[in-house]
């Protein structure tokens, strides 16, 4: 099978644009979180629903989309970015006094064209690179390093947990093999180190790149994305004012699990500790179903195939006992 075809320069397509605009319910003189800055696709056409009034603030974890974001901010001072992880969203916050003001926060997970595209940051088999998958190069630790110290347990257990890969313990035994002789230093490395311990047929009958599921699991765990999510969806009970818009696009089964728990969870009244004790009223109402990309925006953007997008809506007696 050949893998290179799908090897070309991608510009950053705003996923699920339009519907994302629509999901959040943009009042013009409206404070909105953009948690995943990237390139600005979706900050840009969320300031360009805004008013005079209006306000928006960006997190990102990556240094370019931040120098990007910064440029945006000295031409338009609705916008602030702040770079780190969007879990500091509630410190943030608390320290601009906007706690429980935010109207709408929004999420575009995983990683954009540009990081997978700059071979310099180890995120794809598809460059190559040094094996690295930070979101944050001057933070944690890279993906070669961990890998270089890691146990053969641990290894399974990461690619088990966020690749649902079936041959984990084979990969983690030719990892272990292949450190002793010399570091898995670079992504071409870990790839064929995976594709040539698999079963002859796997790697002829695959359809993705039989280094897919075990690349997707050492970013998630090497970025603590998974967690990352769980902070800013607690996060966002307080961050989020009365009617406040709530929208996740997710682009795996793992993370779009948990927002879905999340929301479900967070729509139910909680059952009273004790029969005599006040109601709690739930914390969000659902908002329409999941959303998917149509078959026109498939055709333009491959990334927009496994998107998938939650809304929920925060309540107006969030809290509130009855
Ligand atoms: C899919 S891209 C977002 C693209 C953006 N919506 C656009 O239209 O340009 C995801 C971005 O979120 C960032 N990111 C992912 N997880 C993050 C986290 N936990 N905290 C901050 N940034 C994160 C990545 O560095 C990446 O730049």
């Amino acid at each position: 099978m050949q893998w290179g075809a799908a090897l070309k320069q991608a510009e950053h397509h705003p996923v699920l644009l339009e519907a994302a605009m629509e999901a959040l319910a943009i009042r013009p003189d409206g404070l909105y979180v953009d948690g995943t800055y990237g390139r600005g696709g979706h900050s840009r056409a969320l300031l360009g629903r805004l008013g005079p009034q209006g306000r928006l603030l960006a997190f990102d974890k990556d240094p370019q989309a931040c120098a990007d974001g910064r440029q945006l901010a000295r031409a338009d001072e609705r916008f602030t970015i702040h770079r780190g992880s969007f879990a500091r969203l509630t410190a943030v916050l608390e320290a601009e006094g906007l706690t429980g003001r935010v109207d709408g926060l929004l999420l575009d997970l995983g990683v954009s064209s540009p990081q997978l595209d700059d071979g310099v940051r180890g995120f794809s088999f598809m460059r190559a690179g040094p094996l690295d998958m930070r979101m944050d190069p001057e933070a944690g630790e890279p993906v070669s390093s961990w890998l270089a110290r890691a146990d053969r347990d641990a290894i399974i257990d990461v690619l088990r947990s966020y690749g649902d890969e079936p041959f984990a313990p084979r990969i983690a035994d030719a990892i272990v093999r292949e450190r002793e002789q010399a570091d898995i230093g670079t992504t071409q490395r870990l790839s064929a180190v995976i594709t040539d311990c698999l079963p002859r047929r796997i790697q002829a009958t695959a359809r993705n790149h039989p280094a897919t599921r075990s690349f997707q699991a050492l970013r998630i765990f090497i970025n603590r994305e998974l967690d990352d999510l769980s902070e800013l969806l607690e996060q966002s009970l307080t961050a989020l004012a009365p009617a406040g818009r709530l929208a996740v696009i997710a682009f795996h089964s793992l993370e779009d699990r948990r927002v879905k728990r999340f929301m479900r969870d967070q729509a139910r009244p909680a059952q009273p500790a004790l029969p005599m004790a006040p109601r709690v009223e739930p914390a969000f109402t659902l908002v329409g179903k999941p959303v998917r990309a149509d078959e026109s925006e498939m055709q333009r953007n491959a990334r927009a195939r496994s998107a998938i997008m939650r809304v929920a809506e925060r309540t107006r007696a969030a809290g509130v006992t009855s």
